[in-house]
């Protein structure tokens, strides 16, 4: 499926409800760079090439983005576009079938657009040479008819930004990785940009809230913008029903508690995964794969979603022999740490 969508084109029509979680995501999102909270580094980079591209009135170049789910990718993308003043086209790796597929699309790109692939490491391995070309050269090798008859034909392309967006950088082949000018890393945001973000989302949707409650639901946030975005909504469901007109820190505390999230932003999984590593295997090693079976939880939803954070605060390391549990997580789970154990963790 790809969808054409203009760089002004309201995101929230009149037919939709905004109690639509999709609505509401996209209503909350940061359509200009200066908007766009935290990633100072990232942001950096990206003006100064932009504003160079801009002058010489060429497209950016092609650009990767990378990172954990909810950090920002997506919303970046729309941005480059409108930062470049650029149509953007948006695809997936997996929605892409057939090079026919990825032909139609390449060739209907006009000069300066934007073609956003998001899980670009999904893309099939065949297709990926298909893009090879348009990348380097904007060249599209295609063969026309079959058997026999079939001869291979160069269609000149448009200049465009490919932005690829990927949860793995690492899957991707190092051909199509290297293919990409621009390597833009989103990082877990810190505590503080949590809370412009959680203020700027309340805001948005009429929601009164204190410092406090600011505060613990940054904490409460996994440093992701998307859950922050979550916890918003969910606080001000508890309000209403406690029928308060803000939302302080007993109604955070309270909201938190019902949602199973405590003060570090870990939820039920992420403590029942740091409880197998630390009570059922004692600090050894544990695969992924075993820990999905124990979890009942697929391996790369534990991979992509509840690893990065429990790893980016401490709480796990991944080794060769598999997942190990820190000394933080020995705490979080209430377990004295015995001398030898400790040895094991260092
Ligand atoms: N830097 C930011 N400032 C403010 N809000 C942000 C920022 N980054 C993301 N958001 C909010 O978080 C939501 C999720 O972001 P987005 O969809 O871009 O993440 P993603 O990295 O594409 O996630 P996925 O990997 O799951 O596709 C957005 O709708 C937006 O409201
Ligand atoms: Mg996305």
């Amino acid at each position: 499926m790809v969808i054409q969508q203009g760089q002004r084109q309201s995101a929230v029509t009149h037919q939709q409800s905004v109690h639509d979680p999709d609505v509401l995501e996209v209503s909350l999102r940061p359509r200009r760079l200066d908007e766009y909270i935290g990633q100072s580094k990232l942001k950096r980079h990206l003006r100064i090439h932009a504003g160079a591209a801009r002058a010489r009135e060429e497209p950016l170049g092609h650009t990767l983005l990378h990172g954990p789910p909810g950090l920002g990718k997506t919303t970046l993308a729309y941005i480059i576009a409108q930062e470049m003043s650029a149509q953007i086209r948006i695809t997936s790796g997996p929605a892409i079938e057939k090079p026919g597929d990825l032909a139609s699309l390449l060739t209907s790109l006009q000069k300066g657009d934007v073609l956003f692939v998001d899980e670009i490491h999904r893309l099939r391995p065949h297709l990926e040479e298909v893009l090879y070309g348009a990348m380097e050269d904007s060249v599209l090798d295609i063969m026309i008819g079959k058997g026999p008859s079939a001869r291979p034909v160069r269609l000149k392309l448009q200049p465009f930004t490919l932005v690829g967006a990927t949860t793995k950088a690492g899957s991707m082949t190092a051909p199509l990785r290297d293919r990409f000018l621009h390597h833009f890393k989103l990082l877990f945001y810190e505590l503080e940009e949590m809370q412009q973000i959680i203020a700027r989302s309340a805001k948005i949707l009429g929601v009164t809230i204190d410092d406090g409650a600011t505060k613990l639901l940054g904490q409460a946030s996994r440093a992701t913008p998307r859950i922050a975005n979550r916890l918003v909504r969910a606080v001000r469901d508890f309000a209403l029903v406690r029928k308060q007109d803000a939302v302080d820190q007993p109604c955070a505390e309270h909201a938190l508690e019902s949602l199973e999230i405590d003060h570090d932003g870990l939820d039920a999984m992420d403590r029942a995964l740091l409880h197998v590593l630390v009570k059922d295997f004692n600090g050894n090693p544990v695969g992924l794969s075993t820990l999905s079976a124990i979890l009942a939880e697929e391996q790369g939803t534990i991979e992509d979603v509840y690893e990065p954070y429990l790893i980016q605060q401490g709480f796990i390391q991944r080794t060769p022999k598999g997942r190990i549990a820190t000394q933080k997580a020995y705490k979080k789970v209430g377990v004295e740490i015995v001398q030898e154990t400790q040895m094991r963790i260092v």
